[in-house]
C-alpha cells in the first residue's frame, strides 16, 4: 500500500497506538454549560472507528473562572463534565481508538467580563495585548500557582477517567503562549524577561502535569511559532533560538511534542528542508507530531474566512514520515469534515475524498 507509513503502530510508554494518524484538536463549542454530551462521544468514537490513531480532544479548560471564552466549550473540572468525558473515553476504547485531551487556558484570548463568568476580567501575563492596549489583569505569583495546579488536577482527573495521554495547550497565542511571547510578557519576574524565563510557566505547568500522572503517561506539549494575533510572529528566527526555546520544556518532562505549522511542507528556517516537526524532533530526540493542511492544498486560516480548500495528494507526507522527518500526523479539517478520510486511504479509496468546505463546520457530525 502506498501509504503504508501511515498505518505503522507507535508506541511510547503506556501509549499503544495503530497507526500513525492523529486527530487535530479542533474547538467544537457544543457542550452546553461546558458539559460533553453522548453526541460528542459519538462524534470522537466515529473517528476512532475509522482508523484514527490518536483522538486530540478540542480544548478543554482547567479550573481557573477565566480559563474559557464559551459558554459551549467543554470543560475540564465539573463533576457533570468529567462524566460526560468518560462517557466519551469508553466509546473511544469501545471501538479500539486512542484518545488525550486537550487542556486548555485561552487567557487574553477571553475579552474582559465574557460569559461564563461575566463578573471576572480575564487573566494574562501582563495585562495589556500585544498591540499595547490594556485587557484583563496581570497575574500575581498566586495566579500563577494557582493555574499551576490546576493543569496538575485536570491531568490527574485524566488519568481517573481512563484518557490514554494528555495534551498542553501551549499554542496558537494562549495562555501558555502568550507567556512565550515578547510582545505579550513584559514581566520582570521569574516568569519574564529572555526567553528561557517566559518559557518557566510553561516548564512548571508540564511539571505539575507530570507529577499527576504515571512515569510512563505521555505527556504531549503543542506549541506554535505563530500567533493568531499576528501571524507573520514568531518565537524562534532560527534553529538556535528554537532550541533554546525548546529545551527547557523538553526537560520539564515532555514526551511529545506538536509542532502545529500551517502547512506541513513548509521548511522552518533556510538552508533546509525540515519542517517544525522535524527540527523539533532533530534538537530535542523526542518524537514529534506534525499537522498544517494534511490532505489539503490551503489552510485553515483560509477556511475560518469561508474559502474552500481543495484535497492534495499524500505522497510528500508520506516520503517524510518514511524518512523519519516526524513520528505522527496530526489531521485537521479532513478528518473534520470526514469521519472515514483515514479509512479511505487505509482501503486505497482516495478517489473518494473530498475538497473541505468550511460549511462542515454547521453540521458537525
Ligand atoms: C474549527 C477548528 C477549531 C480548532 N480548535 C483548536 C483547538 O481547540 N486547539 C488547538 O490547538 N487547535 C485548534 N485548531 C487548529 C487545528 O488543531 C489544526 O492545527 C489546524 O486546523 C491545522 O490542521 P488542518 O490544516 O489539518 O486543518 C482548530 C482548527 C479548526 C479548523
Amino acid at each position: 500500500m502506498a501509504a503504508d507509513a501511515l498505518f505503522q503502530p507507535f508506541s511510547l510508554g503506556s501509549l499503544h497506538l495503530a497507526n500513525r494518524i492523529v486527530m487535530a484538536p479542533m474547538t467544537r463549542q457544543m457542550s452546553p454549560q461546558g458539559v460533553p454530551g453522548e453526541d460528542v462521544a459519538k462524534y470522537y468514537q466515529r473517528r476512532a472507528a475509522n482508523h484514527v490513531g490518536l483522538i486530540i480532544t478540542e480544548g478543554t479548560t482547567i479550573d481557573r473562572p477565566a480559563a474559557s471564552m464559551n459558554i459551549n466549550i467543554p470543560n475540564f473540572y465539573s463533576p457533570e463534565a468529567l462524566a460526560g468525558w468518560k462517557k466519551t473515553v469508553d466509546a473511544v476504547h469501545a471501538v479500539g481508538g486512542k484518545i488525550a485531551p486537550q487542556l486548555w487556558h485561552v487567557g487574553q484570548a477571553r475579552p474582559d467580563h465574557n460569559i461564563p463568568n461575566p463578573d471576572i476580567v480575564s487573566e494574562s501575563p501582563f495585562g495589556l495585548t500585544h498591540e499595547g492596549i490594556a485587557r484583563g489583569q496581570a497575574m500575581s505569583e498566586e495566579d500563577i500557582a494557582d493555574t499551576i495546579s490546576a493543569f496538575g488536577k485536570a491531568a490527574k482527573a485524566a488519568v481517573e477517567i481512563g484518557f490514554d495521554a494528555v495534551e498542553i495547550h501551549g499554542a496558537h497565542g494562549y495562555l501558555i503562549d502568550q507567556f512565550f511571547w515578547d510582545q505579550m510578557n513584559k514581566r520582570t519576574d521569574r516568569y519574564g524577561g529572555d526567553l528561557t524565563g517566559r518559557t518557566r510557566f510553561g516548564q512548571e505547568v508540564i511539571k505539575a502535569v507530570r507529577e499527576n500522572v504515571p512515569a510512563d503517561f505521555p505527556v504531549i506539549f503543542r506549541f506554535s511559532l505563530w500567533k493568531q494575533q499576528d501571524y507573520k510572529a514568531s518565537l524562534a528566527q532560527t534553529p538556535d533560538e528554537l532550541a533554546r526555546f525548546l529545551a527547557p520544556l523538553s526537560e520539564a518532562g515532555v514526551d511529545i511534542f506538536h509542532a502545529s505549522s500551517r502547512r506541513f511542507w513548509e521548511p522552518s528556517f533556510e538552508g533546509s528542508s525540515l519542517n517544525l516537526a522535524g527540527w523539533t524532533k532533530k534538537l530535542t530526540g523526542k518524537p514529534a507530531i506534525t499537522v498544517g493542511s494534511v490532505g489539503l492544498n490551503s489552510d485553515f486560516f483560509g477556511a475560518f474566512r469561508g474559502e474552500v480548500s481543495e484535497k492534495s495528494d499524500l505522497s510528500t507526507l508520506i516520503e517524510r514520515l518514511d524518512a523519519d522527518e516526524f513520528d505522527l500526523v496530526g489531521v485537521g479539517r479532513a478528518l473534520l469534515s470526514d469521519p472515514q478520510w483515514a479509512t479511505k486511504i487505509y482501503e486505497a479509496r482516495e478517489d473518494e475524498l473530498q475538497d473541505y468546505n468550511p460549511e462542515a463546520l454547521k453540521v458537525l457530525t
